[in-house]
């Protein structure tokens, strides 16, 4: 229902006031930012909602993590790369840091959990809108409760589905979209394999 009403809210006031409307979505930028879920098909979300939830990260080995969605523990994240067609987003952990990037899956490959582990990141960028874009495809990315094998338990996933096609019917999983909220991105310790060098500004909330 809250989402109901503050849709209806934010609709009345870009009518009454467009310019307003726009500059209030796209005019702070950050180097770091958290990923938020925001459920774009309500009739999709789960119980309880997933609306607000972090993308965070689940260990699943050595360098390797699960995205996955929680009330806490939003991971730092900031887009690398000198144009958004030749970006991945990353993450730093371990000590010394280093990079973790998302990793989706290529069209034409089962949907799975996605990766947030070590390697080359597949593109991907944040929109003048301060939204997630998977840069090999169109779709939509989905909340999905999925048991992890490495723990053997339910968790909140992060999946991608490609294509145009409505994917609210799909069993267990909210459409959602990744809002970047602007989060003062970290100076690195002495010692770090990761590097900010190439850390994009992106429009975030
Ligand atoms: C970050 O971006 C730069 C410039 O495109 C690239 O050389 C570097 O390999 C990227 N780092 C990671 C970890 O992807």
């Amino acid at each position: 229902m809250r989402f109901t009403i503050s849709t209806l809210t934010l609709a009345a006031a870009a009518t009454a006031l467009p310019s307003q409307h726009a500059r209030t979505t796209t005019t702070s930028t950050s180097k770091g930012f958290n990923l938020v879920a925001h459920v774009t098909d309500a009739t999709s979300d789960l119980t309880p909602s997933v609306e607000g939830l972090f993308l965070s990260t689940a260990h699943t080995g050595a360098g390797l993590n699960a995205a996955v969605l929680s009330a806490a523990n939003g991971r730092l994240f900031y887009q690398n790369g000198t144009t958004a067609e030749d970006s991945d987003i990353l993450t730093d952990g371990g000590t010394p840091l280093f990079p973790f990037s998302l990793q989706v899956q290529p069209a034409g490959e089962a949907r799975r959990i996605l990766d947030i582990s070590v390697g080359q990141g597949t593109a991907g960028s944040v929109d003048a809108q301060g939204r997630l874009v998977n840069g090999l495809g169109a779709g939509a990315f989905l909340a999905c409760r999925q048991v992890v094998p490495y723990y053997n338990q339910e968790f909140i996933t992060l999946q991608y589905v490609y294509g145009d096609a409505d994917p609210a019917g799909l069993e267990g999983c909210a459409t959602i979209e990744l809002v970047a909220k602007c989060a003062e991105l970290n100076e690195l310790p002495e010692g770090s394999l990761s590097s900010h060098e190439f850390a994009a500004e992106v429009k975030c909330e």
